[in-house]
């Protein structure tokens, strides 16, 4: 019986964090059907889906401390949900980018990624999130064994990376972006405090 209302848990709780990770995907497709997407159609698509990507790369890095606080272990189990949802929307940023905005001109891309730092950085931080999608299934981590956590701590690199093409891009109000460095430096400084309490506690032992 226990093990059947767990079981109803765990599928609630998948349910819930699908439903949140296509509605961005879904409400840009309705305001395109009913164009309510603005003056400029491109522009407003490419920003939202860059901040979808960043906002589900931090929901995935908040899932560690988030469980430490409360205990909530079944939270652990959609932590690589919400990173491909991470990959999905910077994916589809990318495209966007490309096919939209280049006209899908590949020659444009390599030359934004060599002379713009923020596509620069940008693009980097794409190429880390394609990495740990490319390596998120379990035969990947059986397979990398010990290399896979080593691994998919690039992931605070990603977060890094995506506060960083942010803050390059904005002209003048740097506002939104400082706030999400503040938050990626709450998440990095709690995961350093908690390895340090780790050492501590074994080197006491
Ligand atoms: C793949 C390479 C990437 C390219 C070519 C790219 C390109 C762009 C462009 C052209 C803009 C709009 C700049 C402007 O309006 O002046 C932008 C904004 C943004 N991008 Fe990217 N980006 C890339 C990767 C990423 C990744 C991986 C993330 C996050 C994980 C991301 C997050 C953002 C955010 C948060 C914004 C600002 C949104 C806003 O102003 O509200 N981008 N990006």
């Amino acid at each position: 019986m226990r093990l059947e209302s767990a079981r109803a848990r765990r599928r609630a709780l998948r349910l819930a964090t699908l439903l949140v990770g296509f509605a961005p995907a879904a409400g840009l497709v309705v305001a395109f059907l009913h164009d309510g997407l603005g003056a400029n159609p491109v522009e407003k698509i490419t920003h939202e889906t860059g901040e979808w990507a960043l906002r589900f790369l931090f929901l995935s890095l908040s899932v560690t401390p988030v469980r430490r606080l409360t205990g909530w272990r079944m939270l652990l189990q959609e932590r690589r949900t919400l990173g491909l949802f991470a990959f999905f929307y910077a994916s589809l940023h990318l495209a966007i980018y490309v096919g939209l905005d280049l006209g899908f001109a590949w020659s444009f891309l390599g030359e934004d990624i060599l002379e713009r730092p923020y596509i620069t950085v940008g693009f980097a931080t794409f190429l880390v999130l394609l990495a740990l999608a490319a390596t998120s299934t379990r035969a990947a981590a059986r397979r990398l064994g010990r290399r896979w956590k080593t691994l998919h701590r690039a992931v605070y690199l990603a977060g890094i990376g995506a506060v960083v093409h942010f803050l390059w891009l904005v002209k003048a109000d740097t506002r939104e972006p400082l706030v999400y460095a503040g938050v990626l430096a709450l998440l990095l400084g709690s995961r350093a405090f908690w390895a340090l309490q780790r050492r501590s506690r074994s080197g006491n032992r």
